[in-house]
């Protein structure tokens, strides 16, 4: 038996993290955010005082990434070389250069392998999931799951895409113009969807949901009922 994947994809700003997590939480299935792969990747670069700009460099300083992903919707773990980055990987010089870092193709061949292990690797007889995994991310129904069980892309427009990330960051305490939010969402789905290597696009026989005029309740419980609709009782 293979795993059963939910791949949900989309760009940032639609709340997919959440909902992913929520919705793996509600099917009782595993979860991965390769996000927070390229984001740890990412911090490895940076580490290394490398110019995350330098295609080359980046792809031979994450050749042996000692990167390790919990699958748990609960409990988000993330570690290089043994110990917790979850937090590092949230930081803003994290942020603003994982676009970079992300467009490398070894890099990128690299963690797909690493996905598609962590999706296989579950007990066949007895797992608990039913081999059920909910895997978030921007290729994940076009590259690393082509035919997986079930695909959602997560939509929602710049405008309500910069207006939440505004409300986070002053909810933070953080400095915040709505404008310059804006600016750097456009920025990032600019580079994030031209890229030559994965480009964001949804799959062909992608299911979208567009969270525009949704809550995050409204969100999950659409995803859960488009899942439902598409495998039935998840086991
Ligand atoms: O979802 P996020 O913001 O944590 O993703 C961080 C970056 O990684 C973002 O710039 C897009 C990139 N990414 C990607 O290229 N492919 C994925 N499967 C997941 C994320």
């Amino acid at each position: 038996m293979s795993a059963r994947v939910i791949a949900m994809d989309g760009p940032s700003g639609t709340g997919k993290s959440t909902v992913a997590r929520r919705v793996a939480e509600r099917l009782d299935a595993r979860y991965l955010d390769t996000g927070a792969m390229y984001r740890a990747a990412t911090v490895q670069v940076l580490d290394s005082d490398i110019d995350p700009a330098d295609a080359v460099a980046v792809a031979a300083a994450t050749v042996d990434l000692p990167l390790a992903m919990g699958c748990d919707p609960a409990q988000e773990i993330v570690e290089l070389d043994g110990v917790s980055i979850a937090r590092r990987i949230r930081e803003d010089d994290v942020t603003a250069n994982v676009s970079a870092v992300s467009a490398v193709p070894e890099l990128r061949a690299r963690l797909v392998d690493y996905q598609r292990a962590i999706a296989e690797d579950f007990d066949e007889v007895d797992d608990p999931h039913g081999g059920l995994i909910v895997v978030e991310g921007r290729d994940i129904g076009t590259v690393v799951f082509p035919s997986a069980a079930v695909k959602v892309y997560l939509t929602a427009s710049a405008e309500t895409r910069a207006a939440r990330r505004h409300a986070q960051n002053l909810e933070l305490g953080l400095p915040s113009d709505l404008a310059d939010v804006l600016a750097s969402v456009q920025r990032r789905d600019e580079a994030d969807s031209t890229r030559k290597t994965s480009p964001l696009r949804p799959a062909d026989d992608a299911d979208r949901v567009d969270t525009s005029e949704l809550t995050l309740d409204e969100t999950v419980d659409a995803v859960v009922a488009l899942v439902t609709d598409r495998i039935g009782v998840a086991h």
